[in-house]
């Protein structure tokens, strides 16, 4: 099979020109002007944007949490990503506490295998750390190819590891190459303020919100990025809410500390006003909650200054059946919303058509960043020969509106009903293959491969 894109304006990270592109098989085979070659399938892009296949480094599918799963699997999951022009994803395997690394991932591959339809990868979510899960920790970066190791430095008592166990962890990645991703909050102060809470009656999901303050993510943060520096290992602060936080990650670079940071489009977009109304709220209780104004400002500074190097979304849907197992208790409403789908939209109509953040910016934070940080640039994350034929033909013209009557994510409610966005994902090519096309989805579950991952790379 043979696809010939014409007169697309090709955009990555760092060039944005107008040319024709050539894919044979699975790769990009040729880009250059009026190409010759006689392809299977020509398609005419002018007027469109051509651009490296999405990546969201930050999924769960179909993820046991809270005492429920999140609704989409690893079909519809990666069937709504492809939709809005995201062609990989990195879920989360959680290791059960007093459980092995390796049991935790033959679970995770029951659930991806022979379903996913986009490529996907893992991270390892280590939540018990021992010396035999260092042993695993080797193994799972030089046989399984996974090269990346989720913290929470809350959940006590189902995912997160204390300080020291934080550090045992981060010696053993860096001697052998990986990186340490966290999800940074104080989980004791959260614990203590939900306690709180609910003694005085405080149900409503706006506690939710109240009980995770700026401050409990930004000592947090701060505190990994101390560990961070002490141990020398390299590390990924996941789904930054805040300003706070943001200064953590500046004040470590005064002393030439690189931290890397990824925010979600929610953070970006979305405010702490949305908790104001009642049980409605919970369609929005996620875990760090949304933040104010002045957060959405430092966050989109953040991205134009490099502090933040990508944009995922924390997908983590649950219907609302499910959110109203905490119609009495917000403690109980499962963490997270649905978002895979409008990732590439939203960033490109809230921030590039906005004037907030350039092409090139929003093609290395959609995307690029997220394959160099986690080990598989350059076969991921941009347009070049050789590369996977990954590509994004999107309109920036179009105009469309987001509605829980169109999208294509296993939850029956929108988190975004009723906005209206500028630049559509138009046809979506997945290693070689038509996969979305006048908005069906062309490939069937087992199409999506696992990649292995190398080894992190820190240098762009
Ligand atoms: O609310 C969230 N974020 N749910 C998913 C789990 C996590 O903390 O990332
Ligand atoms: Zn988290
Ligand atoms: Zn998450």
């Amino acid at each position: 099979m043979s696809i010939l894109i014409k007169n697309g304006r090709i955009v990555t990270a760092e060039s944005d020109y107008v040319a024709d592109l050539y894919i044979e098989g699975d790769q990009i085979a040729a880009i250059g002007k009026d190409l010759a070659q006689s392809a299977d399938r020509t398609i005419d892009a002018s007027d469109k944007l051509v651009i490296p296949g999405g990546i969201d480094p930050h999924v769960h599918l179909d993820m046991p949490f809270m005492g429920t799963f999140s609704s989409d699997d690893y079909t519809t999951g990666t069937r709504a990503a492809m939709h809005g022009g995201t062609t990989m994803v990195i879920d989360f395997i959680l290791q059960t506490q007093g459980d092995t690394l390796h049991h935790a991932l033959k679970e995770w591959q029951g659930r991806s295998e022979g379903k996913a339809i986009g490529d996907y990868s893992y991270h390892m979510a280590v939540t018990d750390f021992n010396d035999n899960v260092a042993k695993e920790v080797v193994q799972m970066i030089e046989e399984e190819g996974i090269t990346s190791f989720k913290t929470f430095m809350a959940y006590k008592g189902a995912l997160m590891i204390d300080d020291g166990q934080m550090v045992q962890l981060m010696k053993v990645v860096k001697e052998n190459g990986g990186l340490v991703t966290v999800h940074a909050t104080n989980g004791d102060m959260i614990d203590s303020l939900i306690a709180k809470n609910k003694a005085l009656g405080n149900r409503a999901p706006i506690y939710h919100y109240l009980s995770q303050p700026e401050v409990t993510e930004a000592e947090a943060s701060g505190r990994f990025a101390d560990m961070l520096n002490y141990t020398g290992c390299p590390g990924y602060i996941v789904h930054m809410t805040c300003e706070g936080a943001l200064n953590a990650v500046r004040k470590a670079s005064i002393r030439n500390q690189r931290v890397l940071v990824e925010t979600c489009t929610q953070y970006l977009v979305l405010d702490a006003s949305l908790y104001e109304q009642d049980f409605e709220g919970a369609k929005w209780v996620m875990s760090p909650p949304l933040r104010e104004k002045k957060d959405q400002v430092a966050l989109w500074s953040g991205i134009n200054q490099g502090l933040i190097q990508v944009v995922g979304t924390d997908h983590c849907p649950f219907k609302w059946e499910q959110k109203l197992m905490g119609k009495d208790d917000f403690s109980k409403i499962p963490n997270g919303h649905p978002a895979i789908e409008h990732r590439m939209e939203l960033l490109y109509s809230e921030g590039v058509n906005k004037g907030k953040i350039s092409l090139n910016k929003f093609v290395e934070v959609s995307s690029t960043n997220a394959a160099k940080i986690f080990g598989m640039f350059p076969k991921k994350g941009t347009i070049a020969i050789g590369a996977d034929a990954d590509i994004v033909i999107f309109d920036p013209n179009k105009k469309h509106t987001i509605s829980v009557d169109t999208h294509h994510m296993n939850v029956d409610y929108s988190a975004y009903e009723g906005w209206q966005l500028t630049g559509k994902t138009d046809t979506v090519i997945m290693r070689g293959k038509v996969g979305i096309e006048n908005d069906e989805c062309l490939l069937e579950p087992g199409y999506g491969q696992f990649v292995k991952r190398g080894k992190t790379s820190l240098i762009f």
